[in-house]
């Protein structure tokens, strides 16, 4: 089936086409950073009027990159959450739309079953099953993947994501949003070990995370330094090492427990060096290898929910009206592609237009 896919759950619009047996056609991503800078974080009502100001075209232009006109879509996939519910219902709201006048079925993807995905867009796509560190904004997880819509969720964090935490961070060390990236450039010049900062669960049982606390460690660690451009980037580093730490520590239980291979490193947090570095380590320790899909494929697009819309409409699962958006939505809910299987129509905020 040759799949049009929306993505809209928080401040990227992203329009896809991929082609069940082809492969990925056309895809475009508007981020919505410079939109949300000035505020130090993301806006959802400014994040879905955005949306609704730039679907629409990214829709024509992407079709037209792929060399398509709308008859030749055979089904329309969305990003249906979790994530802001304002943004979900413009993606939602404009693909159950199309797939109504365009006579077609529609689906709604789960967005991290399509991060779980996203390496099947590869040239040479793992086999299956894998274990998925993903590390972005909005979440951290470990989770075994046995193959489409069967996925375990061994870990995952109690309270920020692992690039919140660093995001936060950066902000109290004054760096602009998202800080994640610029953190860690100025941890290259801290020295290890000036600041410890805790290793948050570590020393319990399990795969379970927690950030926020590190947070606070950081601005206590902070008072009396602020001015002091050593002392800064030494808490960086040590900053930086704790969360390094923390993941890779996680990540080798992980990998031990489940015997598997093969690791797949997702989400932003990901385009950490040092956090590759280890993660490399304890992966060859263990016997497995690391495999990252392509920076653009880690990052929220809409390529990875073409790739679970095809999936899932190929095998016959449909979804209908109403539309389905879902701000939470538990991974493990999920299920294989089903025969005719129907979303159970959940909303959490009704479509518009639909009383
Ligand atoms: O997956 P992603 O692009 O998007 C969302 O979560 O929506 O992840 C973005 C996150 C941000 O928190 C950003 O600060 C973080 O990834 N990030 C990094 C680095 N590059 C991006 N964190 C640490 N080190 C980096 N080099
Ligand atoms: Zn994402």
């Amino acid at each position: 089936m040759r799949v049009l896919a929306v993505e809209s759950s928080c401040d990227e619009t992203a329009v896809a086409v991929y082609e069940g047996g082809r492969g990925l056609l056309a895809h475009r991503v508007y981020t919505q950073t410079d939109l949300h800078e000035i505020w130090g974080g993301v806006v959802p009502e400014l994040a879905s009027r955005d949306h609704v100001r730039r679907l629409a075209p990214m829709i024509v232009a992407t079709l037209a990159d792929a060399k398509l006109r709308r008859e030749d879509i055979d089904g329309v996939a969305y990003t249906a959450g979790p994530g802001l519910i304002g943004a979900l219902l413009v993606g939602a709201g404009v693909a159950t739309g199309l797939a109504y006048a365009w006579k077609v079925p529609v689906v709604g993807i789960h967005h991290l079953e399509g991060h779980l995905l996203a390496p099947m867009l590869e040239p040479t796509p793992p086999a299956f099953p894998y274990l998925a560190l993903l590390v972005s904004g909005g979440h951290t997880m470990l989770v075994d993947v046995l193959g489409v819509g069967r996925y375990r969720v061994l870990g995952e964090s109690l309270d920020d994501a692992a690039g919140e935490a660093f995001d936060k961070t950066a902000k109290l060390l004054g760096l602009p949003y998202p800080g994640g990236s610029r953190l860690a450039e100025l941890a290259e010049t801290g020295r290890p070990g000036v600041f410890q900062f805790p290793r948050p669960m570590l020393d319990r049982p399990g795969f379970d995370f927690s950030f926020s606390g590190l947070k606070t460690a950081a601005l206590l660690a902070l008072r009396g330094h602020e001015n002091d451009p050593v002392a800064r980037a030494d808490l960086a580093r040590g900053f930086e090492e704790a969360i390094v730490e923390t993941l890779a520590t996680k990540t080798r239980r992980a990998l031990r427990a489940t015997g598997r291979q093969i690791l797949i490193v997702a989400g932003g947090v990901g385009a950490n060096r040092r956090l590759r570095q280890r993660l490399a380590e304890v992966a060859q320790a263990e016997g497995a290898r690391t495999s990252y899909p392509r920076a653009e494929f880690c990052t929220d697009n809409a390529a990875m929910i073409a790739y679970a819309g095809e999936a899932r409409l190929a095998l016959g699962e449909r979804g209908g009206l109403p539309a389905l958006a879902r701000a939470r939505w538990p991974l493990e809910e999920l299920g294989p592609p089903a025969e005719s299987a129907v979303h159970a129509p959940i909303t959490t905020g009704r479509v518009p237009g639909r009383g």
